[in-house]
């Protein structure tokens, strides 16, 4: 059985976006949450776990994730976690952001071997299950070759790879022999992400790596919201079109209610179109008309009249399109 889920996105991912999508959009079994970060003492905002709660995550199954190099402050967030609920928690290992990276933190822990066991004993007492979401190395691959034993030391629930470098960021093609090393010598459960876009990405991938059961796919699903059906054999509906409405028209009144201000609201709908404009005709017309907007009401009038007079999503292409 095919295992899909939805990955984390940072600033579009949150509880609102990831269950509004799962309302609409069938095909994804779970998601993991975008990372939150760790914090020195015991005490943490409570405002910070308001988008974990159980009763904001009610439609589709999620695994928290955190980002950190410091053990201590993981299994004290961690515990947190589980004491909401959360049986497995997910650590970040990927993140390629220089301000992050630089620090030690994400895909800049990927050239510390000898830190990422200390921090897995450190942690290995912890209450909860623990899951990785790893690139294939910092500055070269030969480092995952180094850090696959250490993970296989680790009863993990799974080892999400994405097959980049972290100085890659998201250019480039996927390494997928590199993935393959992985599949090959990971003792625990492989998940593959990356670059999923299209059915037939799917079809290819799943030819090439039968053994694997387990796929995440973000950017493809934000673009394209019927991909995980699409993969699992699931109808689409007679009228995508009226689905991407209801689904943008929920998001932005769940969006306006939670968010103070209207340019917090416009730059979030502005981050959701960035993905979502991909599947329409002449997307980059009205993504560039969206991008320009400067007021919510202007925002309001420009997406009733495109959904009205002008949107035509074109039907995602299938295998046999390719
Ligand atoms: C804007 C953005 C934010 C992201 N935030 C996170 C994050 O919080 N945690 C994480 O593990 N990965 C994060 N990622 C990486 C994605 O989860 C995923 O690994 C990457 O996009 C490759 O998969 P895809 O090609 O299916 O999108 C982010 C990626 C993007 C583009």
């Amino acid at each position: 059985m095919t295992t899909l889920s939805l990955a984390p996105l940072r600033g579009l991912t949150d509880a609102i976006y990831r269950n509004t999508f799962a309302r609409h959009f069938p095909g994804f079994d779970l998601t993991i949450a975008p990372f939150l970060t760790t914090f020195k003492g015991s005490k943490v905002k409570s405002a910070k776990l308001d988008d974990l709660l159980p009763a904001n995550n009610k439609d589709l199954p999620v695994i928290p994730q955190i980002l950190s190099k410091d053990a201590d402050q993981f299994k004290i967030l961690a515990t947190m976690l589980f004491d909401l609920g959360y049986e497995t928690v997910n650590w970040n290992l990927g993140c390629p952001y220089p301000m992050v990276a630089n620090k030690g933190r994400g895909s800049g822990l990927l050239t510390e071997p000898n830190k990422i066991a200390s921090f897995l004993e450190t942690i290995a007492d912890m209450p909860c299950a623990l899951s990785i979401k790893t690139r294939i190395g910092r500055h070269n691959s030969a480092e995952i070759k180094e850090l696959i034993p250490i993970f296989n030391a680790f009863p993990l629930q799974e080892l999400i790879v994405h097959p980049r470098l972290g100085v890659q960021l998201y250019k480039g093609e996927v390494d997928l022999e590199s993935f393959s090393f992985c599949l090959a010598n990971s003792t625990n459960p492989v998940t593959y992400n990356g670059d999923i876009c299209r059915p037939a990405d799917f079809q290819r991938l799943s030819r090439r790596f039968p053994e694997v059961d387990r796929w995440m796919i973000g950017r493809g699903a934000l673009s394209n919201p019927f991909l995980p059906s699409q993969i699992k054999g699931i109808p689409l509906p007679q009228q995508p079109l009226s689905s991407i409405k209801l689904f943008h028209d929920e998001l932005f009144t769940l969006y306006s209610q939670r968010l103070r201000g209207g340019g917090h609201l416009l730059g979030r709908m502005k981050a959701v179109w960035f993905y979502l404009a991909a599947g329409f005709k002449n997307s980059r017309k009205i993504l560039k008309k969206i991008q320009k907007t400067r007021k919510i009401e202007a925002y309001t009038a420009l997406i009733t009249h495109f959904f009205a007079e002008e949107a035509q999503w074109q039907q995602p292409t299938s295998s046999s399109d390719d």
